[in-house]
């Protein structure tokens, strides 16, 4: 079974074909990425309106490209999924237009995929990983501990109250004039300082529900960042150093919460898995690891290149749709708003 996958619900056009043997053994055959990061860099942020048009530009060339590397012609392809939200409204309508256009012509199955549920299930097109899971989805977008009980079954255990966490790094990092996107800066600039100089806090610790808050920690860094301006190399190393060191600790706090949370519901997770943009964080990766190795657990990250958006994690999730009949007719519009 081979299934094309298309991602534009942000700044990323993508397309990718991904194919199932009859083995199991899951295969990446393409996986094309055009980032949008330079059209939108000046404005320090994703603008909808030029995320759009960059799609509708470059959509036909990615998707050209996904059959080419692959070596494979439309016809030889058994579905057509395309990330229907959510997202910024304008660049889904393009992905999902080019979905169902291409579906249309080569009479092949159609698919709207959630691109949340896209991310919670990327971690098995690369592992072999069984549900139920415990997933801690992290991008510019969401930040949520999920139980993923199967295929569109989905158990929020717990979510942010205000600010994503990829949201946080961006805006720290534009607070700093660091460059966007925000989470890869303030990681490289951590690295360079001291994660103890500034003990900011750590937002929801010791709550039993497993929710999240990041709007306090990024106010602190503001006030501590405004306190001892103008700002020196190495300050803004400093600040980003213990500004990240307080999001690991609320990551890993808060997933443990998580954890318990699962036994409450009487769910018994296989794995801790991460996902979304974040997810490419290494000390985000490595505090995740050290507490599923003390709850006894394997940790699953996506390989680095998995973690961002891309049209492979849309084929994946189109392809395990697939599998139980779980197919869409063209009446599925643009859902800016879609919860799990
Ligand atoms: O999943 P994604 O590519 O797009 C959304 O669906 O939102 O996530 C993008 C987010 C951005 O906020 C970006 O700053 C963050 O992921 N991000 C990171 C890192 N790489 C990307 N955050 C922290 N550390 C990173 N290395
Ligand atoms: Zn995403």
């Amino acid at each position: 079974m081979r299934v094309l996958g298309i991602e534009t619900t942000c700044d990323e056009t993508a397309a990718a074909i991904v194919s199932i043997e009859r083995s199991g053994e899951a295969k990446i055959l393409s996986n094309e990425v055009l980032s949008q990061i330079a059209a939108h860099a000046a404005f320090g942020g994703v603008v909808p309106e030029i995320a759009a048009r960059a799609h509708v530009e470059a959509i036909d060339r990615i998707v050209a490209r996904a059959f080419e590397t692959a070596g494979l012609k439309p016809s030889d392809i058994d579905a057509v999924a395309a990330a229907a939200g959510p997202g910024l409204v304008g660049g889904v309508m393009v992905g999902l237009t080019t979905a169902k256009a291409i579906a249309l012509v080569t009479g092949r199955p159609f698919i709207a995929v959630n691109h949340l549920e896209a991310h919670a299930l990327t971690a098995r097109l690369t592992d072999d990983l069984a549900f139920p899971y415990l997933l801690l989805l992290v991008s510019g977008g969401h930040t949520q501990l999920l139980a993923v009980r199967g295929v569109g079954d989905y158990l929020k255990l717990g979510g942010t109250i205000d600010d994503a966490v990829g949201e946080a790094f961006d805006k720290i990092a534009k607070m700093l004039g660091l460059a966007y996107p925000g989470g890869p800066s303030v990681e490289r600039e951590a690295e360079k300082g001291d994660p103890e100089r500034f003990d900011f806090p750590r937002p929801m610790a010791g709550r039993p529900n497993p929710d999240f808050s990041l709007s306090g920690l990024k106010t602190a860094v503001r006030l501590v960042a405004e306190r001892i301006a103008p700002l020196s190399d190495r300050d803004v190393a400093d600040l980003c150093a213990s500004f990240q060191a307080a999001v690991v600790d609320v990551m890993v706090e808060r997933t443990r919460a998580g954890l318990r949370a699962c036994r409450t519901a009487g769910i018994t997770p296989s794995a801790l898995v991460v996902a979304g943009g974040v997810a490419a964080n290494q000390p985000i990766r490595r505090g995740l690891t050290r507490l599923a190795t003390e709850a006894g657990l394997p940790m699953i990250a996506p390989p680095m290149a998995l973690c961002g958006d891309n049209g492979a994690m849309i084929a994946w999730a189109g392809l395990e749709r697939l599998r139980l009949g779980m197919v869409d007719d063209m009446s599925a519009l643009a859902r800016p708003r879609w919860p799990l």
